[in-house]
């Protein structure tokens, strides 16, 4: 791994054991300005625009419940860890520390059930974000979070509130300024009306931290295509706009795996009479490397200060691990030793490499 890959780990496991001690009551405070000063990636869109496809892509795995209507109806936030190849993937959720998942499919069911035991079997959302580990050799260190998509109006067994209740958790996530935004807008309906859009637009007037995602390229009206947007003049953006085609429903139905999906798509892109020149700078796979390219620039410009925040809190730990001891508090005691190991880690390696040096000079 190179510095810049592992100081986006350490930053990513320290966000995690923040998390977990925040179970604990303890602590969350103390560190929550060091979570925000790491960014993270949140997908914005209407509902069924393909938002949970495009996440899926990124991570190359299967694991999130998708379909029509409202299915993601709580936040998941959910970190990715890089490990060293040969390790075997496995996912771990925030509320259920102990059980290593290694089959994709109950990670899935997991998902689903925990939104339920907040939510019920309802048509209702819950502001309550799920916690998701995924570690893999396969990764990229992000952190990425899957929201409900917004919607115009309440349908059968919702209160009318929720077109708004949605908005707000929505603009809770993207209004921060260390969020970077995938708004995700479907090619078969007009951009202009794209909810996605106008709300990163609010929240993001220059347009520096949105990434615009046009999905279901291949749902269009036959003779129709999507140039004036993938090539920035109907909605220009400081990012390049980048076009998916995501597994069709039909496809999840036949369990076409991830493998398969991303090789159609390559090549879709490939073999489009419409899109062939753009082929090398579409698709989720390139999407996946220009916001591990932005994150890894963000966070570089970022280190300092990070790196003061990481050396307050190293104080802050020693003198909370001080006051510990009580048996109560064990589980809390082994958290904060792991972030206080993460942050002195961090800080060394910062150290060694980077400060003083040129950034990223290792490479
Ligand atoms: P979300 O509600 O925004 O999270 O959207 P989902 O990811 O759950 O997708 C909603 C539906 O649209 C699913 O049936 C997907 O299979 C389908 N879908 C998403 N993206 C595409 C795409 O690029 N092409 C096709 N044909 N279908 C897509
Ligand atoms: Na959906
Ligand atoms: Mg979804």
């Amino acid at each position: 791994m190179t510095t810049m890959e592992s100081l986006i780990g350490l930053v990513n496991r320290i966000q995690r054991a923040c998390t977990a001690l925040g179970d604990y009551g303890g602590g969350e405070q103390a560190f929550s300005s060091l979570w925000d000063a790491l960014p993270s990636v949140a997908v914005v869109g209407g509902q069924s625009s393909g938002k949970s496809s495009v996440l899926e892509s990124i991570v190359g795995r299967d694991f999130l419940p998708r379909g029509s209507g409202i299915v993601t109806r709580r936040p998941l936030v959910l970190q990715l860890h890089k490990t060293e190849e040969g390790q075997q993937e496995y996912a771990e959720f925030g509320h259920m520390q102990r059980r290593r998942f290694t089959d994709f499919a109950l990670v899935r069911k997991e998902i689903s059930d925990e939104t339920e035991r907040i939510t019920g079997k309802t048509k209702q959302i819950s502001p309550v974000p799920i916690h998701l580990s995924i570690y893999s050799p396969n990764v990229v260190n992000l952190t990425l979070i899957d929201l409900p998509g917004l919607t115009k109006v309440a349908v059968e067994g919702q209160p009318e509130s929720i077109v708004q209740d949605i908005e707000t958790m929505v603009r809770s996530y993207v209004e921060k300024p260390n969020c970077i935004i995938l708004a995700i807008s479907p090619a078969n309906q007009d951009i202009a009306t794209s909810d996605a859009i106008k709300l990163a637009r609010e929240v993001d007037p220059s347009g520096d931290r949105t990434f615009g995602v046009l999905t279901k390229l291949d749902l269009m009206d036959k003779g129709t295509n999507a140039l004036d947007v993938l090539e920035g003049r109907s909605y220009r953006l400081q990012h390049p706009w980048v076009g998916i085609v995501n597994r069709s429903q039909s496809d999840i139905n036949k369990n076409v795996d991830m493998i398969i999906a991303r090789r159609k798509e390559r090549e879709y892109f490939a073999t489009s009479p419409d899109y062939g020149h753009l082929a090398s700078k579409m698709g989720s796979e390139y999407l996946a490397k220009l916001l591990s390219r932005h994150l890894e620039s963000v966070i570089r410009a970022r280190i300092p200060s990070i790196t003061s925040l990481i050396n307050k809190s190293i104080d802050e730990l020693e003198s909370e691990m001080d006051h510990l001891g009580r048996p109560i508090a064990v589980d809390a005691g082994a958290q904060l030793y792991t972030i206080l190991e993460l942050c002195r880690a961090f800080d060394r390696i910062f150290k060694e490499h980077l400060e003083g040096g040129r950034p990223g000079g290792d490479r």
